[in-house]
């Protein structure tokens, strides 16, 4: 199965829809908010670019990403008033596989760009958002071409389920689960952090090459306290859907072949592989639990 090509939140705006059921992923990027804004407004302090080119890799359907390049565009305005410099125009890049729904985001840009033209006054240009459908392991955008990437909730998707959860009589070997769990065998942890170190390289070298010297990049993704960590929650899926295989819903085989193509890293994994791969100065790597009494009006 490939990922890539079947890999999507669920679409539309109906009340199951991505758009609909994201509060969550929303409060990840409010809680990440303070250090978009740092690191927006240095981009911008140094570069002073006439038009900032951002992107948001891995954007989904629902509006947590239009949220965020607010956010964005009142922190650069906001410099360059106290820089004395017109407000530079905005281009903004929305990536994320061929099959999510870009229709749902699409259909908020002309509210979105009203808005900011109300609340900016009539001299602020129109931001010019676009959709670029594609994998972020691969090339999505031209040379030196990007001041700011942004990615939340999105780079745990790795771009294959691991090789190596089945033995070589393509017997699974993680049987009963769908991603580590405790009874999971030590091979399990090693081939899901392998695709990671492979995965999670490859998106540094692509995005090196694609962002201008000088811009910066916030990466916001699940992780994990200990390096092998059961995640409790695809456990605990992992159990339910057993239970499932027990009442005859579905079949043995099927669960003990699905395991989720995701893996969550821990803060030391991490600062390995940025440092080995040598694209990006790690100018800060922090780890955060979710508060949920976060106020979500903040953005
Ligand atoms: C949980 S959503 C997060 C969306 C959004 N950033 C937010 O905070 O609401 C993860 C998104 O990553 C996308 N994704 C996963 N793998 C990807 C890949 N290889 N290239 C581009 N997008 C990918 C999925 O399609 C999905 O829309």
């Amino acid at each position: 199965m490939e990922v890539e090509k079947v890999l999507h939140m669920n679409k539309g705006v109906g009340h199951t829809s991505y758009a609909m059921s994201s509060l969550f992923q929303r409060t990840v990027t409010i809680q990440a908010g303070p250090v978009i804004e740092e690191s927006t407004r240095e981009v911008y302090i140094t570069l002073r670019p006439e038009c900032f080119m951002m992107a948001d890799m891995g954007c989904s359907s629902g509006p947590n990403s239009l949220l965020l390049v607010s956010k964005i565009i009142d922190v650069i305005d906001e410099a360059s008033r106290s820089l004395n410099r017109q407000c530079p125009q905005f281009g903004v890049f929305l990536n994320d596989l061929p099959g999510n729904d870009f229709n749902v985001l699409f259909n908020l840009i002309p509210n979105f760009n009203k808005e900011l033209q109300e609340a900016k006054g009539s001299s602020f240009q129109p931001c010019f958002v676009s959709g670029n459908p594609g994998s972020f392991y691969e090339r999505v955008f031209p040379d030196k071409f990007l001041h700011f990437v942004h990615s939340s909730y999105s780079i745990h998707f790795l771009s294959q389920v691991p090789r190596g959860l089945v033995n070589e009589n393509g017997e699974a070997l993680n049987k009963g689960n769908i991603y580590i769990a405790k009874t999971s065998p030590p091979e399990i942890h090693k081939a899901y952090y392998a695709q990671f170190i492979k995965d999670f390289m490859l998106f540094l070298e692509l995005r090196s090459s694609e962002m201008v010297s000088s811009g910066a990049m916030v990466l916001v993704l699940l992780g994990s306290f200990n390096s092998d960590d059961p995640d409790s929650i695809y456990e605990l899926l992992g159990s339910t859907l057993h239970d499932m295989v027990l009442k005859g819903v579905i079949e043995q085989e099927k669960l003990d072949k699905f395991d989720m193509p995701f893996y969550s890293p821990t803060v030391d994994e991490i600062r390995e592989l940025v440092e080995e791969e040598g694209s990006f100065a790690l100018n800060k790597l922090e780890s955060f639990t979710i508060d949920w009494s976060v106020d979500i009006r903040y953005m």
